[in-house]
Formats: C-alpha cells, sequence, structure tokens
C-alpha cells in the first residue's frame, strides 16, 4: 500500500534533450482529425490539452479491471482503487519536487482549490482591514475568490499593476506590501500574456513580510519542471485537463502546517474522523479536504498524464514551447496590422495573444477556424487584463510540445489570408 504518510522521493531529472513533437503526436487520436478536411492545427491548449491514448486507456482499464469506491470497502476491488489513487498522490508528489502527500489534496480543478483556500483559510484568518494583493493579470479564478472572501470579511483586494509590455510591476509589489497583506495571490504564467512571472522573487518578498502566497500554477506546472521546495509557496493550484490528463480533476498543494490549521471546506462522507449527534471530529490530512467520493479515476488519468509528460521531459517541453512562441512572435510580428499583447520571448511562455486592426478577436477565430486552426477568442477569463490593456478581446494562440514549427507558419499564413478576406468588405 502507498498510503503511509510522508514525503515522496524524487528521482534525479534528466536535463533537457531536444523534442521532436512527431515522436509523440502519433499518441494522440485527436490530432489525426481532420476539420473542413485539413489536418487540425490545435492552437487552444492553454484553454485545455489534448489526450494521449495512454491516459484513455489507463482510465478504462481502471473502470473494466479495478473499479470500486476508495477509502470504503475491505475488498479486493476497493483496495485496488483505492491502492492505485494513493499511487496518483505519490505521482503527483513526485512532480512537485517530492513534496508530502499530506500536503496534496485532490479537488475538481484549479478553480475549486483556489476556493478552498479563500473560504477555509481566508474565512479563519482574514478580517476587517487585511489585504490580499493579486495582479491585473490575473485569471477570474483567482480574482473572485478574493473579491468574495473580502465581500465577507471586510479585507480589501488590491491590484498589483503590470506594464504596457505585461510585465510585472515588481517594483510596485514591493511597496505594496504591508503589514496589513495577508496573502499575495499570483499566477506563475499569464494565460493571456504568456507572462513568467519572477515567483520565487515574489514569494521572498511577501515572506519578508509575514504575508502567505498563493501561486495559480495552471498555465505553469503543465508546461516546465516545478519545485516547490525552492518555491517554498505556501499553496499552490494547478488542474488535470491543461495537462493531458480528464476534467474534473485538480490539485491544492498546501504546506502542511497550514492545512492542518484549517477547517475543513465541504462536510460529508470520507472527510471525518467520527461523527456523534453533538458534532464531528474531522479526518487527517489529505481527507479532511476530500469530501465524499473523490475523482479517484480522473485522479488515476491525470497520473498516467504527468508519467507521459515526465517520459517527454518537463525541460524538454519548456525549451521547446519557447522556441515555438519566439518562432510564432517573428513571424507574426512581421505581418502589418498585427498587434502582440505581452512581454518578449525570453520572458514568455508558449502563449500568444494577439489583435488584427479591424477584425474583431471572434471573426480571427472564426477565419482561422475555416483553415483548421482551432484558437480561443475573447477576454479568456481576464476581464480586468484586457480593460487594462484596453482591449475588448484578443485571439489566442497557445502551444503545447505536439505542436510543430509547420504549424506556426500555417498560422501567419491564415492570417495573412484573414486580412486580405477583411479587406475586401
Ligand atoms: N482558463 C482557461 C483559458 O485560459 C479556460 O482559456
Amino acid at each position: 500500500m502507498s498510503t503511509t504518510s510522508g514525503r515522496v522521493k524524487v528521482a534525479a531529472q534528466d536535463g533537457p534533450r531536444e523534442l521532436d513533437p512527431h515522436q509523440w503526436r502519433g499518441d494522440f487520436p485527436i490530432l489525426e482529425k481532420k476539420v473542413h478536411d485539413q489536418p487540425l492545427i490545435y492552437f487552444d491548449n492553454a484553454a485545455t490539452t489534448q489526450k494521449p491514448r495512454q491516459v484513455l486507456e489507463a482510465m478504462e482499464k481502471l473502470y473494466a479491471e479495478h473499479y470500486a469506491n476508495v477509502h470504503r470497502g475491505i475488498h479486493t476491488l476497493s483496495e485496488e482503487s483505492t491502492d492505485r489513487y494513493e499511487a496518483a498522490r505519490d505521482t503527483v508528489c513526485r512532480l512537485l519536487g517530492g513534496v508530502s502527500r499530506e500536503e496534496v489534496i485532490f479537488t475538481c480543478g484549479t478553480t475549486e482549490a483556489i476556493n478552498l483556500v479563500a473560504r477555509s483559510w481566508g474565512d479563519q484568518n482574514v478580517s476587517q482591514g487585511d489585504e490580499i494583493l493579486i495582479s491585473e493579470m490575473e485569471h477570474h479564478a483567482n480574482i473572485v475568490p478574493w473579491q468574495q472572501l473580502a465581500e465577507r470579511t471586510g479585507a480589501t483586494v488590491r491590484w498589483i499593476p503590470i506594464s504596457d509590455d505585461g510585465m510585472l510591476d515588481q517594483e510596485a509589489c514591493g511597496s505594496m506590501l504591508s503589514s496589513r497583506t495577508k496573502l499575495v495571490a499570483i499566477t506563475a504564467v499569464s494565460n493571456v500574456l504568456g507572462t513568467i512571472n519572477p515567483i520565487k522573487q515574489i514569494i521572498d518578498a511577501a515572506h519578508a513580510n509575514d504575508a502567505l502566497v498563493l501561486v495559480d500554477a495552471a498555465q505553469s506546472v503543465p508546461h516546465a519542471p516545478t519545485d516547490l521546495q525552492s518555491w517554498n509557496a505556501d499553496f499552490v493550484a494547478f488542474g488535470g485537463h491543461k495537462m493531458l490528463g480528464p476534467t474534473g480533476i485538480g490539485v491544492l498543494y498546501g504546506k502542511r502546517q497550514l492545512l492542518d490549521a484549517m477547517p475543513p471546506c465541504l462536510g460529508g462522507g470520507g472527510m471525518i474522523r467520527r461523527v456523534r449527534k453533538e458534532g464531528f471530529e474531522p479526518a487527517d490530512l489529505p481527507d479532511k479536504f476530500e469530501a465524499g467520493t473523490p475523482p479517484f479515476v480522473e485522479a488515476i488519468g491525470l497520473a498516467t498524464a504527468i508519467e507521459y509528460l515526465q517520459q517527454v521531459g518537463m525541460q524538454s517541453i519548456a525549451a521547446y514551447e519557447q522556441q515555438l512562441a519566439k518562432l510564432a512572435m517573428e513571424r507574426l510580428s512581421a505581418i502589418e496590422g498585427v498587434r502582440i499583447f505581452g512581454p518578449g520571448a525570453t520572458d514568455r511562455a508558449g502563449i500568444i495573444s494577439f489583435q488584427i486592426d479591424g477584425v474583431h478577436a471572434h471573426d480571427v477565430a472564426q477565419i482561422l477556424d475555416r483553415f483548421s486552426i482551432a484558437v480561443r477568442a475573447g477576454h479568456h477569463c481576464a476581464m480586468p487584463l484586457h480593460l487594462r490593456l484596453q482591449v475588448p478581446a484578443t485571439a489566442r494562440a497557445s502551444f503545447y510540445f505536439y505542436n510543430t514549427s509547420e504549424e506556426v507558419e500555417k498560422l501567419g499564413v491564415a492570417i495573412e489570408e484573414t486580412q486580405k478576406v477583411f479587406r475586401k468588405k
């Protein structure tokens, strides 16, 4: 059984290897699909990623051969499911650089993980006059829970500004930190601008002011190595479906002493040690925060996805996607009338949001779809950021390691064709 407590050891990591997307693309059935009679070019990876056969098969195998509810029955199938669920937790611990399994809570996604902290830690520790710092580039999932907490408690949400080229204003961040700051909630990578934030520096500065830090790692954990021992973050949230895993599974990492002191968020089966008419006593970590039947098949799918990503190599994925982003920036910025938002290639992950002069982002996405290119258009769940950029909507191409430089070139051509369509109108 792998359900004993304690820190999970991590094997030494390989350095980056040259990544050939064609070595991996064959594992993804959907990448063989044709859209409008042309091969699909899937550039909507910041919204969700495609699934390799290995993940689909692992989940099917679980349902077909080992499926029963976890932690409840002392029968063979229940033990088989439970073992696999807890082994999935170990896999997450290793991905995060060897944290303890008590510190890894399975949730249904990034959003639920952040809300859990806002409700459980927030309601216990934040009160009138306190401040929560968030940045102008946050996703709504890392804005609204703090606004709701502020409404409940009388605390204030303050906004760390960004520069015109989409970089966090670190100086402003430093000067906003004070004895009133209870928490800094910040994204590791912007889901719109692709900006890679200096998380370690932000955490060090916050800790020097006795503030805690929650990192929204939804766009970073899937694309780069994550070493939580070096970050020293207090809470980290990410989801499974943006990293080859299924929907309905996410992770909240929290430092053990914080999670230990926090009250459970949801009440129900699985999260208690005992229940009496007079009240209940919560279970130990991590069960305390996993009320009800957890998404254990999804957790096993996520673990398979993590093992797959580790085979590809997290460092290689990060390096390759940065190369693709650089290529795309060079190609798109050479087209007159295209404006790219966010920083230069060195500070950017594989996400590029852009605007074509005189064409609404929704029209851009619709025309690109005719070229079988899938991009997202709109505010990308980041309305305050779009207000800051003074643009109602952007089109966004976001890459994963299975994308190719040929696909990036086709995006460039399709954008030029889009401009021609609108010039004719
Ligand atoms: N958060 C996802 C995105 O940025 C859905 O598209």
